[in-house]
């Protein structure tokens, strides 16, 4: 997936940070990526890239949840609860697979959830807030 004005919500934090969202994924995603936890391994419940990606991702989902409760945004819960359903599904991903396997079906879960997630979640906040932007 490349960045598109499809995957713009409108609002510039958000914007920058699927961004960047985007672009770690297609780090953790290159083919050409060396990964070390790769050489020889089986099926591993425990992958440093996944693990990498899981941390971006908190780290990313607490900085908007942090913008939306500051500025009182009613739609929180549910923003919230779509980020907690990413998290979960890649936590939650087949771990008999091996490393090959096992990172397309994470990317598959990426690239699905986040044209969505733009469109059903980010779009409603940057519609919501409107002038606010500005001041946040
Ligand atoms: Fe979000």
């Amino acid at each position: 997936m490349n960045w598109s004005q499809s995957l713009e919500c409108g609002y510039e934090r958000f914007d920058a940070s699927n961004q960047c969202l985007l672009f770690v994924l297609q780090q953790i995603f290159d083919t050409d990526a060396e990964c070390g936890d790769r050489v020889g391994c089986g099926p591993r419940a425990d992958c440093g890239r996944v693990r990498s990606l899981l941390h971006f991702a908190r780290r990313k989902f607490a900085f908007e949840e942090r913008i939306m409760r500051r500025v009182g945004f009613p739609g929180l819960a549910d923003h919230a609860e779509d980020h907690r359903h990413l998290l979960s599904r890649i936590e939650s991903r087949s771990l008999s697979r091996n490393c090959e396997d096992g990172m397309f079906e994470v990317r598959q879960i990426a690239d699905l959830w986040m044209p969505w997630h733009v469109v059903e979640f980010d779009r409603m906040f940057a519609q919501w807030a409107g002038g606010l932007f500005l001041e946040i």
